[in-house]
């Protein structure tokens, strides 16, 4: 039976008493912000599918950490477009090219901003796949060494996390193995545990150039109808070291979010990918939504599905949101 004198409304009353009840917020400490870094010199090229993020030179990516500090994000990754590209994504680890030169001049100009590495070759591979190929077939044991080769490489160029993407197995423990060998006992991995074969990374691989030239990545990173494979793949990457975890993509995986924070106790971080990105900006710029509100309602949800933090297109934009006011 209806019951007159109980109303939620009260605590939605006004805005001082939402404040004072909410149960989640929003923090520039929450984002961790991508970035796209190219050969060349003062390059700052718009990526089509993703308006608001850009290709950047070296200089240029540094130009943007400034940028990025002072609005109170604490945090990169870096992902890169190599200079040459050849079967075993050689580049991924070459200590002059332009992701580990970028990595280093941010780490020295802004050595208290962390500094996360993308650990994955399909930036540098000529097949565009994220590993060693036997004939069509991703070879996973060959492609750990590849892995550690970069994460080393990173390391040395002075990330403070590294983050493996590639979804093959034993990649943690291979990448902690070889870290620790190399004294970077204090590397972290945020491993990329729960990754799905998804189409929403579509403006990524044309941003990044890494889309594979023939088949696709569904051996390797996971079907999008599972969710108890999740839960596996997360146990898994704990027992072999992983420091923080990410779910990928947010959005429409947000029950597996919630699923990874019941599951575990690692930092937890999801990430609002390229396609999640491109869709709000296509709609904005339509003037069907409220870029604002979708952003920032987006964000929000994220982290009451547990998210510790986000890795975000949109960081700078949601800093500047939260500067003006009127957001959670
Ligand atoms: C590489 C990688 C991908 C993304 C980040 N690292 C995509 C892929 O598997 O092709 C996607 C990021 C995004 O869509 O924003 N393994
Ligand atoms: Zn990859």
């Amino acid at each position: 039976m209806y019951n007159k004198s109980l109303r939620p409304r009260r605590m939605r009353i006004s805005p001082a008493i939402r404040d004072m009840v909410r149960e989640n917020t929003l923090s520039p400490k929450d984002f961790i912000l991508p970035i796209f870094v190219v050969p060349g010199e003062n390059v700052k090229e718009e990526i089509p599918s993703m308006p608001g993020v850009y290709h950047l030179s070296v200089d240029n990516a540094l130009k943007f950490a400034r940028e990025a500090w002072e609005l109170g994000i604490p945090a990169l990754e870096i992902f890169g477009l190599p200079e040459y590209k050849d079967a075993d994504g050689s580049s991924a680890w070459d200590m002059t090219s332009p992701v580990q030169r970028a990595m280093s001049a941010i780490k020295k100009a802004i050595p208290d901003m962390t500094i996360i590495g993308d650990v994955c070759l399909c930036q540098y591979t000529s097949h565009g796949h994220c590993g060693h190929l036997e004939g069509h077939y991703v070879d996973n044991d060959k492609t750990l060494k590849l892995l550690q080769k970069v994460a080393v490489s990173q390391a040395e160029a002075g990330v403070d996390i590294v983050a493996p993407s590639d979804m093959m197995d034993g990649r943690v423990a291979a990448i902690r193995e070889a870290l620790d060998a190399n004294g970077f006992i204090n590397t972290s991995i945020l491993s990329y545990a729960v990754k799905y074969a998804s189409g929403y990374y579509g403006p990524f691989r044309d941003a990044a150039d890494s889309a594979p030239q023939f088949g696709d990545r569904k051996q390797y990173q996971m079907d999008p109808a599972n969710s108890r494979e999740a839960m596996k793949e997360l146990d898994l990457d704990i027992a072999e070291g992983a420091d923080m975890i990410i779910v990928k993509p947010a959005l429409a995986y947000l029950d597996i979010v919630k699923q990874a924070r019941e599951h575990m106790d690692l930092p937890l971080v999801t990430y609002n990918v390229s396609g999640e990105y491109a869709m709000i900006k296509a709609a904005a710029r339509n003037g069907w939504i409220d870029e604002k509100r979708i952003v920032m309602e987006s964000l929000l949800c994220m982290k009451r599905a547990g998210a510790d933090a986000i890795i975000t297109y949109f960081a700078m934009d949601a800093c500047r949101y939260l500067q003006e006011g009127g957001c959670y």
